[in-house]
């Protein structure tokens, strides 16, 4: 049974012309215990899925199963406690409310639960300690590096002991050292046996995953399982295409992605394309471009 399974899940910003499909008739499983990365061109819909799947916004159309239980049309409070109880949240910019020590940070969500002081602190100290911040309790946001601050969220994220996590762009103001220390730790945190899902920029983080999930213009064009400590191999082909220095090699590059993508979309034709099948270009979402109107 999947954890999380999405069905024609399409998301729209805005009204009249204006309007932005930001996701098109996505459809996504995902069990337990998968450590899932989402790659795709900015735009292209990640957070929109992540910020569904988390419970912190609503499908326009389609269903949402989370658990077995359909989750889309729950009301505000009933979305918040799920959440509260089911998900743990990592975001790129950090997040830490810089007035409160490490410790209280991390004990924040308990509050919530209505779990007293003395309580609050021990449990957020044992998080700290899982995280090998044990000796920055009592530090303020402003006197960490940013990779201890970003373990210090996802100790936070941790603390309602969630089976899911869900981190968006967790090392996207790291340098390799602080996203090698977030990715060890996210590594930890799966073994444990939560699920992860997280949205990188970078193909070498793949490594980390066992699938990696291409979107782009709001769809899901691809999507790979993957050894754990391999490059994924789309993110490979793609990170190859980024070393490359000339126009026509990018061009060369950027179409192995290409390839997956609608061809209606893209004017690649002029492109030479190694492979160019119908059956590699979606595996998921949108089943009817014309929808895209709507
Ligand atoms: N609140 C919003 N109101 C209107 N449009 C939005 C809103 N949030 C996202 N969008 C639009 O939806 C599309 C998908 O945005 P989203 O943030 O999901 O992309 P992304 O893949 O996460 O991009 P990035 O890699 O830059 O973070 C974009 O065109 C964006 O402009
Ligand atoms: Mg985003």
């Amino acid at each position: 049974m999947a954890l999380i399974k999405l069905e024609d899940v399409s998301k729209l910003y805005g009204f009249g012309d204006a309007t932005t499909l930001a996701l098109d008739e996505v459809n996504l499983s995902i069990n337990k215990n998968e450590f899932v990365a989402i790659m795709g061109p900015s735009g292209s819909g990640k957070s929109t899925l992540l910020n569904i799947m988390g419970l912190l916004d609503k499908p326009t159309h389609g269903t949402y199963k989370l658990q077995n239980r359909h989750v889309d049309r729950l009301r505000t409070a009933q979305a918040a406690k799920l959440r509260r109880d089911t998900i743990g949240f990592i975001f790129q910019s950090y997040n830490l409310l810089p007035r409160l020590t490490v410790l209280e940070n991390v004990a924040l969500p308990l509050a919530y639960k209505g779990i007293g002081q003395t309580r609050r602190l021990k449990y957020a100290s044992s998080m700290l300690e899982r995280v090998g911040m044990q000796n920055r309790e009592y530090f303020y946001p402003s006197q960490l590096s940013g990779g201890q601050i970003q373990c210090a969220a996802i100790a936070r994220a941790l603390v309602n002991n969630p089976q899911i996590i869900i981190a968006d762009e967790p090392t996207g103001n790291l340098d390799s050292a602080g996203s090698r220390l977030v990715m060890e730790l996210l590594s930890e945190i799966h073994k444990m046996g939560n699920t992860i899902i997280f949205v990188t920029h970078n193909p070498e983080l793949t490594r980390y995953a066992t699938r990696v999930v291409y979107m782009h213009d709001g769809m899901i064009i691809h999507d790979e399982k993957t050894a754990v400590g391999e490059v994924a191999k789309t993110a490979r082909d793609k990170m190859y295409s980024i070393a490359k220095k000339t126009v026509e090699d990018d061009l060369a590059g950027v179409s192995l992605l290409m390839n997956l993508v609608p061809e209606k979309d893209y004017e690649t034709s002029k492109v030479p394309t190694k492979k160019k099948t119908k059956t590699r270009r979606r595996t998921s979402g949108g089943k009817n471009r014309k929808k895209r109107t709507r």
